[in-house]
């Protein structure tokens, strides 16, 4: 495809594969409010605006799994009236994209310290979860007082109270099985990982599920990412050529005059 191209779902769909799982750090509201003079949480306000983009971008390249982290464990460190407008938004995100979602088929999930969040927030979301729990067109996961740290640390005291109950045994621990036990259980891992705002770092973000999924870093601000942002992140998802620790390439043994030269060298 050219640079100059004017990129669309569908010219995105024809030039390669779709990654079925995308996960995003929505990071940066607070940075592209301070720059426009405005309160930290004008900037969750837009980025809620973002969310809607991201979630019709996704439906409409047929991603299957959309991922969001919209609250940390560790924001609950934030002060009072933020979260507690972090909290308001998330409500007001359901009421206001409910039919929306449930049009597009979009099943909605969340995971995390579910019990923290408020019980209105939580009555919401749980209410919405039930409403939308027939679709099967995409599914969207909110990650709400979510930390990876949180999940693993649950998953292992999950596995111990088995093991203490007789029902399983430490051999049968694998890799397989400690997926089985975290929140995201039953979902493919993601593929492509985007986070904004230019910040290089996971931040706690599914750390288990992340081992190899290709990692897009954008420097735009959440409040600003477009559905051209989305499509340049998953053409460049399409660009790459995912290996998982194994080799393209046909290999042969090496030839008496190589193993020769090598010897020489390390002589
Ligand atoms: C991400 O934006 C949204 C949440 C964490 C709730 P930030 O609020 O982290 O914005 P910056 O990174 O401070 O700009
Ligand atoms: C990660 O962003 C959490 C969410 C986007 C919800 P943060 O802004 O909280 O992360 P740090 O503090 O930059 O690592
Ligand atoms: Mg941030």
């Amino acid at each position: 495809m050219q640079e100059n191209t004017i990129l669309t779902p569908e010219s995105v769909q024809a030039s390669g594969e779709i990654p079925q799982h995308v996960s995003i750090i929505m990071d940066g509201n607070g940075r592209w409010a301070g720059a426009r003079f405005r309160p930290r949480v004008f900037g969750h306000h837009k980025g809620a605006l973002a969310v809607r983009r991201a979630v019709e971008t996704a439906r409409k390249l047929g991603v299957k799994y959309l991922t969001l982290y919209a609250f940390s464990d560790e924001n609950w460190g934030r002060p009072a009236y933020e979260v507690s407008a972090v909290m308001d938004l998330l409500e007001k995100y359901i009421n206001r994209e409910l039919s929306n979602l449930n049009q597009n088929g979009i099943r909605l999930n969340a995971i995390g310290e579910l019990h923290r969040l408020p019980e209105r927030t939580k009555k919401i979301l749980d209410q919405a979860i039930l409403q939308l729990s027939g679709n099967s067109q995409m599914v969207l996961t909110l990650c709400l007082s979510y930390g990876g740290r949180s999940e693993l640390s649950e998953a292992f005291k999950k596995i111990a109270s088995k093991i203490e109950a007789g029902q399983l045994t430490s051999s049968q621990i694998s890799a397989e099985l400690i997926g089985n036990y975290l929140w995201t259980a039953g979902m493919p891992d993601p593929d492509l990982m985007i986070r904004t705002s230019g910040e290089l770092r996971l931040s706690n973000f599914l750390l288990w599920q992340h081992a190899y999924s290709e990692m897009y870093f954008c420097k735009s601000s959440w409040p600003d990412f477009s559905e051209t942002h989305f499509l340049e992140a998953v053409q460049s998802f399409q660009s790459r050529q995912r290996r998982f620790g194994l080799i393209r390439e046909a290999s042969r043994p090496l030839t008496l005059e190589e193993l020769e030269e090598l010897k020489r060298e390390e002589h």
